[in-house]
């Protein structure tokens, strides 16, 4: 028979029950309720390791911000290039759901030349407007600050005088190319001076943080930065046994400490686990020699699904990298030291480093200091035979 099943591993899926960011959301809360009384708010950027949670809870946010009557808008950065088309797709949205009331329809030329001169200009893609070539012309702009900050202004002044404040929630911003961040940024600010009532709620890798301050400086004013981590005892705790509970199933004390030590607290980890425990288990009590009998497949699921996808993501350079990485035993390491396992010089593993910063494999800790952003990657590599064998290869 099928079995309904409470946890929920997977990127970007909802909980059942959002553990220990209580405090986050209330005060993000109180944010969106300055921001509906016009007063322009700080925006926020959330980051974290992978499946810590930073896409559940901006969702979360999203929500609760429109219930709150915002006007909301998402975007989930990718790799390839893609941002300032959905940026214009955003504006035009807004500009969409004001003008149905005939009162602002007047407002709305403004920021829709606006947009079209940042797609003309700075969208590859461009198939949004069909303009001819005069007209193209006219729209012609080679900054794309100047350009965003105009979309920006132009949507902010709307969004106040028709009293509908906007908030765009931009996930994985790590991927966003440094001048679009740098646009991005100046456009949030000169919004701000002027009082709009715009926000930014993003999220993405620990990385993001370094790339913010060398972007603009002042960008440490304009934003709040929160990092994300790994759930305490007591939040891992409520994050194993609610779910469970709702269905009527109890954990014994014992088989929740064992999960929350197998898990160390990661989000990601405490829905695999428990998915595999409640899938596996039978009646209406779980103990810890059940929690045991499922360890295998837990690490089992993770080596080829969560860990895999992006150990697969990575060349053979990359990966050996990653294992001289792994042999320093303690991270973060340095680079140095990694060179030093690869027996290679500093400046000519230096591309592979940025490499898989830019993959969102490692970021730079601080000053020349290296981690992984997939928690528990070590582990995962000490088990793989294509490091161990490397090791013997090492030796020799
Ligand atoms: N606070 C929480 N309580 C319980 N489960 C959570 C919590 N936050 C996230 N999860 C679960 O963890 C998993 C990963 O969440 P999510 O995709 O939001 O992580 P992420 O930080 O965005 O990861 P990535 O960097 O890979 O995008 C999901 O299965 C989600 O249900
Ligand atoms: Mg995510």
């Amino acid at each position: 028979m099928f079995k309904v099943n409470p946890y929920r591993p997977g990127a970007g899926l909802m909980p059942t029950y959002l553990a220990g960011r209580d405090e986050d959301i209330e005060n993000i809360e109180r944010l969106f309720d300055a921001l509906n009384m016009n007063i322009p708010t700080q925006s926020i950027i959330f980051s974290g390791l992978r499946g810590v949670g930073k896409t559940v809870l901006i969702n979360k946010l999203q929500k609760i911000a429109e219930d709150k009557e915002i006007f909301c808008t998402h975007i989930e950065v990718e790799e390839r290039n893609d941002f300032i088309a959905q940026i214009a797709a955003c504006a035009q949205a807004f500009l969409r759901k004001v003008s149905a009331k005939e009162k602002f329809r007047n407002l709305i030329q403004k920021p829709l030349d606006a947009i079209k001169s940042l797609v003309v200009s700075f969208d590859p893609n461009e198939n949004t407007f069909s303009l001819s070539m005069q007209e193209r012309e006219l729209y012609k702009s080679n900054s794309l600050t100047q350009s965003l900050t105009e979309v920006f202004i132009t949507i902010g002044e709307t969004a106040y005088k028709t009293e509908t404040p906007i908030c765009f929630f931009v996930d994985e911003i790590q991927y966003m190319k440094s001048e679009e961040l740098g646009a991005l940024i100046s456009a949030l600010h000169r919004t701000n001076q002027l009082g709009y009532p715009v926000m930014i709620v993003g999220a993405g890798l620990p990385k993001i943080y370094k790339m913010l301050s060398d972007e603009k400086s002042y960008s440490e004013r304009l934003f709040i930065y929160k990092e994300i981590g790994s759930l305490t005892e007591e939040q891992s705790y409520q994050a194993i046994t609610i779910p469970a509970g709702k269905l009527g199933v109890d954990y014994s004390k014992e088989a929740v400490e064992r999960i929350v030590a197998v898990t160390k607290g990661y989000p990601f980890f405490i829905q695999q686990m428990c998915q595999i425990v409640y899938k596996e288990s039978e009646g209406k009590y779980i103990d810890s020699a059940h929690v045991e009998k499922c360890m295998e497949e837990f690490f089992d699921t993770l080596d080829n699904g969560f860990f895999k996808v992006r150990y697969e993501r990575c060349s053979d350079s990359d990966k050996k990298f990653i294992f001289a990485m792994v042999k320093c035993g303690e991270l973060p390491c340095t680079i140095s030291n990694v060179a030093k396992n690869l027996k290679k010089d500093v400046t000519s593993i230096s591309t592979i480093r940025a490499q898989l910063i830019s993959k969102g494999i490692i970021y730079p800790v601080r000053y020349k200091e290296l981690d992984f952003t997939v928690p528990e990657f070590t582990g995962y590599i000490q088990r793989l035979g294509e490091y161990k064998q490397w090791l013997i290869e090492k030796k020799n």
